[in-house]
């Protein structure tokens, strides 16, 4: 007899509907996967025929054909193992399908309980768009799930549970949708507080600049000046994510199984500082089953490299092009995929080896060569794309024994979160939400500048050599600058602020 359940499956960050249908035929017993299935697809068959019998079914001793269709769509992960032990219970008349449109998720244990699976979030989202009434997921996995409005979830601990729920001799009672705005409410950013951080009032500032736009920032300074303790303390001065965005993350973090088990939503800004040993794969994404990058990862907030002229050179490369497109397309033998990337950057590196070139007080004892070696393991296309360059010189005794606290992260956040509501108003309905996402076109539609300041711009262009992009960042800053300041007109004053933080990245 032949019988279909309907289950998801993700690509890249992007789901599909997959019918599971399943033909029970007399002849030798058998059991086959076709649909392009992978290793852990074909291995669903002993999970599935151990967890039947250990939840007290029939397992079909007959020739069992299982098709995931679409077939050109290749199927990866366990997640399939339910689907195919719901169509093989169905097909030999065990159970029957629900009222209710539903689809299947999860991967089986041999004594039939579920395991948490990956992906769950983005395949329920699909489910909802294509009009589905309810999943049938992990128990583990309901709260994900649950994130999705408007669908019916079943929270399902075991095959047995599911098997008595089909059968209606003892039903499951769906999930509550507990709304994204509910989990991430609350939520205390996690770092080290400004306030901590002795002096430096012009690398604060410039900061609090760069979070307010999302632009790119560069530390550069001498060893133990504060440039890591600053960058760390970003997650605290960060805005809040909309639940927008927040969906968007966990969907990320779901996919790749990073989404931390008691953590069903992302709600903070991502802050992701990989060591500069990563690899090209490990950094944008890719590898053998085509998994998202630390740039994905990123997405919607921060990635942070320590050191960065100790980084690969191929590996900072090939953060050019999602720089600016803020997407990465990886291609390979088993397909390609897109995944979203548009995150902020932030660098911290020294002068030179010995980290004391330019200091005021200390000699460097580089050879010339060896800092201009050094200096130039960053390219030039690579520092255009930096907005923001601070120099952070060694910290005064005078400022490390102050007792006064500086100002600390919750009122800079404060502050931020007041720019970034006008950035929010200003781009809607262009489908981005900071002034560093605009294009070309949004530049001149929403930078509109004072006369005194076009002047300005004019004589900068030209006597610094600007290049088009150069250009256009730093009209992105000063637009940041002037929505800081509350203005929506951009004056000298944010200008000429925009301009001295390229200072160094124009060449
Ligand atoms: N501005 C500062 N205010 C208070 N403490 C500071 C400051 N700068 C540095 N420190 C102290 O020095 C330690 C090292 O600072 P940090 O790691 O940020 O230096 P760095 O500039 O990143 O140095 P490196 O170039 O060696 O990586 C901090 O953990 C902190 O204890
Ligand atoms: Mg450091």
């Amino acid at each position: 007899m032949l019988a279909a359940a309907q289950t998801c499956a993700v690509v890249g960050l992007d789901g599909y509907v997959v019918q599971v249908e399943v033909d029970i035929s007399p002849g030798l017993p058998a059991f086959n996967i076709v649909g392009l299935p992978d290793t852990a697809v074909q291995e669903s068959r002993e999970r599935v025929r151990a967890a039947l019998r250990n939840s007290g079914c029939e397992f079909p001793m007959r020739r069992i054909t299982a098709n995931l269709a679409p077939a050109d769509l290749k199927k990866a992960g366990p997640s399939y193992d339910l689907p195919i032990a719901v169509a093989t219970l169905l097909s030999s008349g065990q159970v029957t399908l629900p009222q209710k449109s539903a689809i299947f998720l999860g991967e089986l244990s041999l004594d039939g309980s579920l395991r948490h699976t990956n992906g769950i979030l983005p395949m329920v989202a699909v489910a909802k768009e294509q009009g589905l009434e309810s999943v049938y997921v992990p128990a583990a996995d309901a709260a994900e799930a649950a994130l999705v409005a408007g669908i019916e979830v079943y929270a399902v601990p075991t095959l047995r549970d599911l098997i008595e729920h089909l059968q209606g001799v003892l039903p499951i009672a769906p999930t509550i949708s507990n709304g994204v705005y509910a989990v991430g409410d609350g939520n205390v950013p996690m770092g080290n507080d400004l306030a901590h951080v002795r002096g430096q009032e012009h690398a604060k500032r410039a900061l609090e600049v760069a979070a307010a736009g999302f632009h790119n920032l560069l530390f550069n300074g001498p060893p133990g000046s504060g440039k890591t303790m600053l960058a760390r303390s970003l997650p605290t001065v960060l805005p809040r994510m909309t639940p927008e965005e927040a969906l968007d993350v966990t969907k990320i973090y779901s996919v790749s199984g990073a989404l931390p088990a008691d953590c069903p939503l992302i709600s903070q800004r991502p802050f992701r500082a990989p060591h500069y040993t990563i690899s090209n794969a490990g950094l944008v994404g890719g590898g053998r089953t085509l998994r998202p990058g630390e740039i994905t990862l990123s997405h919607r907030g921060v990635l942070f490299l320590d050191e960065l002229p100790e980084f690969n050179h191929t590996a900072l490369e090939s953060l050019r092009q999602p720089l600016e497109d803020k997407v990465v397309t990886i291609s390979r033998v088993s397909g390609t995929v897109t995944y979203p990337a548009s995150f902020m950057l932030v660098a911290a590196q020294n002068p030179c080896p010995c980290g004391y070139y330019s200091h005021p007080k200390k000699e460097c004892i580089c050879s010339p060569s060896a800092v201009a070696r050094y200096q130039k393991r960053i390219s030039g296309p690579l520092l255009d794309r930096i907005d923001i360059f601070v120099e952070v010189p060694p910290v005064e005794y005078e400022k490390l024994v102050d007792e006064a606290p500086g100002e600390d992260s919750a009122t800079v956040r404060r502050r931020i979160e007041r720019a970034r509501e006008v950035q929010q108003d200003r781009l809607k309905g262009c489908g981005f939400l900071c002034n560093s996402e605009m294009g070309p076109a949004d530049v001149w539609a929403y930078c509109p500048l004072e006369e005194g300041a076009r002047g300005l711009l004019q004589a900068a262009t030209k006597q610094l050599s600007l290049s088009a992009r150069a250009f256009h960042r730093i009209l992105k800053v000063s637009r940041t600058i002037a929505d800081l300041d509350g203005v929506e007109e951009i004056g000298v004053a944010h200008l000429a602020e925009a301009l001295q933080y390229r200072s160094r990245g124009i060449r």
